[in-house]
């Protein structure tokens, strides 16, 4: 395991997409603000300098590429876990793997893979709203923070090192083909919702049954069951 810090990059994924060939497999990069910050589907991840923890780790390991799927989910999974140990409650993941406290986002995580004949690594970024107060431009989704769940500020130093404790534990834990989806079923955001999905291109009015096993999304639409993928969808609630 490596740490790099950064008090300014334009975006800690970025950083290792142009840098991977140089450093080794759980390296992590984090960063006190962002200029280029990226969120899914082509958004932008805004963050007050200090205030949240923004980091990338870079995988590089066979077993965990392979099970891209699972890695993605667990990573919500491991935030979630920390957030429960912080004392915040009503936590959930939102498939594939944003965090959710009540009806507002948290975390959210970005799943990038380098390629050339075939995937050379994976690039998990997180953004976790720590200690920032007030999110002032316009969210699709409204934003929340540890600062505002629990009306205190907490030490941003000591959340980094239990963040990266846990996924590095459970990483390990998914190299051994732990079966984590006991566990997290139980904090299935989307769960019984009925939701927007881009489906094949067209957006689809879905009614959620569940995560799968397998970790994709069991949906109905137009009475038909069907499983989504990551990377197929886009929910607008
Ligand atoms: C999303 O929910 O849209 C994903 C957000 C991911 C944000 C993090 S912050 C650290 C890392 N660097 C980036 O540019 N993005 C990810």
């Amino acid at each position: 395991m490596k740490l790099i810090h950064f008090d300014v990059i334009n975006s800690t994924n970025t950083f290792l997409k142009d840098n991977y060939h140089n450093y080794q497999h759980l390296t992590f990069v984090s960063a006190d603000s962002q200029t280029k910050g990226k969120g899914r589907e082509a958004k932008k991840w805004l963050s007050e300098k200090g205030k949240n923890l923004l980091f990338s780790v870079l995988i590089k390991n066979e077993k965990l590429i392979e099970k891209y799927k699972t890695l993605s989910i667990v990573c919500g999974y491991s935030v979630l876990e920390v957030l429960m140990d912080y004392g915040l409650s009503n936590i959930s993941i939102k498939w594939p793997n944003d965090v959710y406290v009540d009806d507002k986002k948290i975390c959210g995580i970005l799943l990038e893979a380098v390629s050339k004949q075939e995937i050379e690594c994976l690039i998990v970024g997180i953004g976790i709203n720590v200690n920032q107060k007030n999110f002032e431009e316009e969210y699709a989704i409204t934003p929340t923070s540890i600062r505002n769940q629990l009306g205190k500020c907490i030490q941003l130093d000591k959340f980094k090192i239990d963040i990266y404790s846990n996924l590095i534990s459970n990483f390990k834990l998914i190299e051994e083909d732990y079966d984590f989806y006991s566990q997290l079923r139980k904090y299935d955001y989307l769960k019984g919702r009925e939701v927007f999905a881009l489906v094949s291109n067209e957006k689809k009015l879905v009614k959620v049954l569940g995560i799968n096993s397998d970790y994709s999304l069991s949906v109905i639409t137009e009475g038909k069951k069907i499983d989504l993928e990551t990377g197929q969808i886009s929910f607008s609630l």
